[in-house]
This record gives C-alpha cells, sequence and structure tokens, in this order.
C-alpha cells in the first residue's frame, strides 16, 4: 500500500495535510521530526511530507532533518519544511525579511512536478503564512512560482525528487491546493490511490483476528458514533467473542437505550449487557454543584461499574476495545502537545485505571472522524448512529447546571428532544456539529392562560465546527428558532421561557459546564 509520511515541525495545518492525503485516497501517518533516519527508512515511506511550523531554522534547538531523508523517498516541504530543505541543502533563508501572511497572488513558472497540467504564467490564488522565506535557491533548485513578496514561492531540485512550497496547499484557501497535493501524490511519488474504507476493514478484520485469538473481549458502548463502530468492527472479526457493556447512568437523551438495545441486540446480533445504574449515578451526583466534581463522581462510577460488569462475565475476558481516534494519538506525539490548561476534565467513557488487567484494541486509532463514519456505514450501522452529533460522556448532568435531580432529567430530556426535533424537520442536523438544550438554574415569571407562573428556563445552543476545538453558534431562520420555542414552551411541563445561546468558543466553550 503506497504511504505517505508526515513530519510535524508543529504547524496548525498538520492534521489538514494528513487528511487531504487521505481524501486523495493515500495512506497517511503524522510523526514527530524526531524519528530517525533508520526508523523512516523502516516504515517505507512512498513519499515524505514536511509540515510548516512556527520556528525559524536559525533558531537554537529547533527541529530540523537528517541531509538522508532527502534521498529516502520524494520529498516536499510546506513552509517551514520547504526552509528546512533549503537549509540543508545550502539554499539562503532570509529571516522575517518579506512577511507574507494570508491571501497572495502567485505565478507559475513551470508545467510539470507539483505543477503538472498548470500553464506557466498561471496566476493562482494561495494561502500563505510566512516570516521567514527562501530569498535564494540552493544549488541544483529551479524556481517554479514566485510572488510579490516570495521571490521563491516553490522550488524543486532539477533532478532528484525534492520539492518545496512557501504557502499551504492543505488549505482552502489555496483553491487549486488539491491539485497541487495530487500532482505530489500521483506524478511525483506514483503513489496508488488505494487507501479505501473496504481495505482498511479487511485489513483491521485480520489485525484484530490475530490479536485476539480464541480469547473473549469486551467493550463499553456509550451510544456516540466511536465506540458504536468500534464494536461493529470487532464484532465482525471475532463474533460472538465480543461482549459489549452499556452502562445506562441515567444521563442519557430521551430514548437513547432503546436505540443502542435496538441496534446492536437485535438488528446487528451483538451480545451485549445493559448495566441500570441510574439510582447509583443520581446518588452519587445528590447535591453536587461543581461542574468538575460532577465529571469526577461520574468518571469514577462509570468506572466502577463498568469494571463490575466486566468482572462479571468472567475471567476469560482478556481484550478491551476503545473508540480512540487518530487526533487523540496525534496529540500525545506532535511537538505542541505540551502542557496546557485543564479548562474541562474529558473523561474518556470507559477510560481505565493504570492497573487496567484488559489489553487494549484501538481499531479506530488511524482515523479521523469522517472517515469512522464511513466505516460504520460501510459496516451496516444505521444513518441515526453514524451520522449522530456528539454526546458528552457525563451526559445530560453537565447540562443541568446545578444539581441534578430525576425532575430537573425529565424537563430536560424532553425539551432537548423536541428541540432535536425539529432540527430534523427542518432539514439541519447534518449542517450542525453538536445542537442540544440545557436547563438553567433560574426561574422566571411568565404568564399562561392569564395565570402568573414561575418556572424554568432552558437554553439551546448549536455550534458548527470542524472538530470541537473552536466553534461558532448557527444561525437558524427566525421562524425554526421560533418553532423550537413555542413547542418546548408548550409541551414542557415547568418550562416557560427558552433563550438561543450566541457564543463562539472561544471565547465560550460548547457546553456550558
Ligand atoms: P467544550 O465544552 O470543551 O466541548 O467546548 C468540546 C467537545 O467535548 C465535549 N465534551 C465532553 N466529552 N466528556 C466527554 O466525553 C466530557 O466531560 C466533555 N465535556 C465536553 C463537548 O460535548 C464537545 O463536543
Amino acid at each position: 500500500m503506497s504511504r505517505i509520511l508526515i513530519l510535524d515541525y508543529g504547524s496548525q495545518y498538520t492534521q489538514l495535510i494528513a487528511r487531504r492525503v487521505r481524501e486523495a485516497r493515500v495512506y497517511s501517518e503524522i510523526h514527530p521530526p524526531t524519528r530517525s533516519i533508520e526508523w523512516i527508512r523502516r516504515w517505507l515511506p512512498t513519499g515524505i511530507i514536511l509540515s510548516g511550523g512556527p520556528n525559524s531554522v536559525y533558531d537554537e534547538g529547533v527541529p530540523t532533518a537528517d541531509p538522508a531523508l532527502l534521498d529516502v523517498a520524494p520529498v516536499l516541504g510546506i513552509c517551514y519544511g520547504m526552509q528546512v530543505i533549503a537549509q540543508l541543502e545550502g539554499g539562503g533563508v532570509t529571516r522575517a525579511g518579506r512577511r507574507e501572511y494570508g491571501r497572495a497572488e502567485l505565478e507559475v513558472l513551470s508545467e510539470s512536478g507539483l505543477f503538472s497540467g498548470f500553464t506557466r504564467g498561471d496566476e493562482i490564488t494561495v494561502w500563505a503564512s510566512h516570516g521567514d522565506s527562501v530569498e535564494v535557491p540552493p544549488p541544483g533548485y529551479a524556481i517554479t512560482a514566485r510572488s510579490a513578496n516570495a521571490p521563491v514561492a516553490a522550488f524543486q531540485h532539477e533532478s532528484r525528487p525534492i520539492h518545496g512550497v512557501q504557502f499551504h496547499p492543505e488549505v482552502r484557501h489555496t483553491p487549486r491546493g488539491d491539485d497541487i497535493l495530487a500532482n505530489f501524490l500521483f506524478e511525483i511519488c506514483h503513489a496508488k490511490p488505494n487507501w479505501t474504507t473496504g481495505a482498511f476493514i479487511d485489513e483491521e478484520i485480520a489485525r484484530i483476528r490475530q490479536a485476539v485469538g480464541t480469547s473473549r473481549v469486551i467493550c463499553g458502548l456509550s451510544g456516540g458514533v466511536d465506540s458504536s463502530v468500534a464494536a461493529a468492527l470487532v464484532h465482525r472479526a471475532v463474533g460472538e467473542q465480543l461482549t459489549c457493556i452499556f452502562v445506562d447512568h441515567g444521563l442519557l437523551r430521551m430514548h437513547e437505550r432503546e436505540q443502542v438495545e435496538r441496534t446492536f441486540r437485535s438488528s446487528m446480533g451483538i451480545r451485549l449487557v445493559t448495566v441500570d445504574a441510574a439510582d447509583r449515578f443520581l446518588a452519587i451526583l445528590d447535591g453536587v454543584d461543581d461542574p468538575e466534581e460532577k465529571r469526577r463522581r461520574i468518571g469514577h462510577t462509570f468506572i466502577d461499574v463498568f469494571e463490575e460488569a466486566a468482572e462479571e462475565l468472567g475471567d476469560d475476558v482478556e481484550f478491551l476495545v476503545q473508540g480512540t481516534l487518530y487526533p487523540d494519538v496525534i496529540e500525545s506525539v506532535s511537538p505542541r502537545g505540551g502542557p496546557s490548561v485543564t479548562i474541562k476534565t474529558h473523561h474518556n467513557v470507559g477510560g481505565l485505571k493504570p492497573d487496567m488487567k484488559f489489553k487494549l484494541i484501538e481499531p479506530l486509532r488511524e482515523l479521523f472522524k469522517d472517515e469512522v463514519r464511513q466505516v460504520g456505514r460501510e459496516l451496516g450501522l444505521p444513518e441515526e448512529m453514524v451520522g449522530r452529533h456528539p454526546f458528552p460522556g457525563p451526559g445530560l448532568a453537565i447540562r443541568i447546571l446545578g444539581p441534578v435531580t430525576r425532575e430537573k432529567l425529565d424537563v430536560l430530556r424532553k425539551a432537548d428532544a423536541i428541540y432535536l426535533d425539529v432540527i430534523r424537520e427542518a432539514g439541519l442536523y447534518d449542517d450542525i456539529w453538536q445542537a442540544f438544550a440545557l436547563l438553567l438554574p433560574v426561574q422566571s415569571v411568565g404568564v399562561m392562560g392569564d395565570l402568573r407562573t414561575y418556572e424554568n428556563v432552558v437554553a439551546l445552543r448549536a455550534v458548527t465546527s470542524s472538530d470541537g476545538m473552536t466553534a461558532d453558534w448557527f444561525p437558524f431562520p427566525p421562524g425554526v428558532l421560533g418553532a423550537m420555542s413555542s413547542r418546548i414552551i408548550n409541551e414542557v411541563d415547568g418550562v416557560n421561557r427558552v433563550v438561543y445561546d450566541v457564543s463562539s468558543k472561544p471565547p465560550a466553550t460548547i457546553e456550558w459546564e
């Protein structure tokens, strides 16, 4: 299989490079630039991409590359990656000379290599973001594009397959960026577009079967996309050897438990144990106000309940499936993954103690969210499961501001179901990253049928996002907002006011707690 190695010099766009390569159906992985040359050779890359990065090649202790890297496979350097090539090859990088940020117009000077299919003299728009720039190409290199502020906007070696661009072909603001990347993959590296969901599933099934043998496997289902797809994949590989455990903590959305049971037990024939632990969770949440304390208690109780259920299955359970995705894996290897402030403790549901006795199976650890959805579809999971919005492990507990009670859960569950119903009817569900209702800890005055009411306020939140790290509020048409409000107030007892949250992240977060 063709495989592209991406060395991450710390650019905010590194994940995008990997995505674009995979969208072109070529497998790619991101690794730190500290990988040894022996490691890189053994990895057998079809091509290597050096990402951009925030450093200057002249600073001390900045990441660089072994000169031998340029002979392992064809290389494409992007921004900082291009400057690394220039430095290794004896070209001149100018420090903070002519900066270029944002849109830039570029003149193409070549009709081959990265610019195959382009015409010499073409003016193309690109997205640039650099302080330093290459002013003089290294010996043996030809300039293949230039712009007003970057006389060497792209270069290539005259005979070896080494290329550099001083702009970002991976972002959508570079309209012909896909063509440039495709040229690198297919014209320069001669990669084959053979990374498909079907191929991934076949390979993964073989790998799981080999690892598991005749042992038994458990999987914690949360009802979310990731654990559902992981369970379906492992089930396809080892069938009856898999048992799924679904902890109903009583903090789920309307009909969520029934949906999980129907999909997994009835439609897919997966052995499923549901643990009814609603009372236990309500008890440990009694009177708890602080969001982090809620998360801590839910997380710990979740692990206890899960481990008890796993123990009951017997001693021969050796493996545990987790729905870890690629972005979680990358965070731990990236040079950016340094210490950061904890804004919220995100418990990985099914997250485990360090002395855990199970061996882990993480069949999705190389995939992005949209690829996971694709795998789920191919495995026959229903659309209502694979296309659903993310839902936090602590569930509705962090959407009831203040202490959680059974009554408040009932009110919120109804309001949330109506809200999502209106969104679906308006055909907007798939345009939104995440939408949910919240129950605020305030009461407000209203009038219903000539009587004064003093009841709950429900807040509605809907955001667009690509990864949950940043988000913007979703602009519902006023008529849709009106329908949400009147249906919730009319149909949910105990609610007399609905408000809509128009905050972006940052500075707000997606959830309120
Ligand atoms: P925030 O609120 O931090 O949320 O902007 C970003 C994404 O993470 C989800 N989220 C959680 N997921 N456990 C989870 O499993 C948690 O404690 C948790 N808190 C937030 C949130 O729903 C959004 O998708």
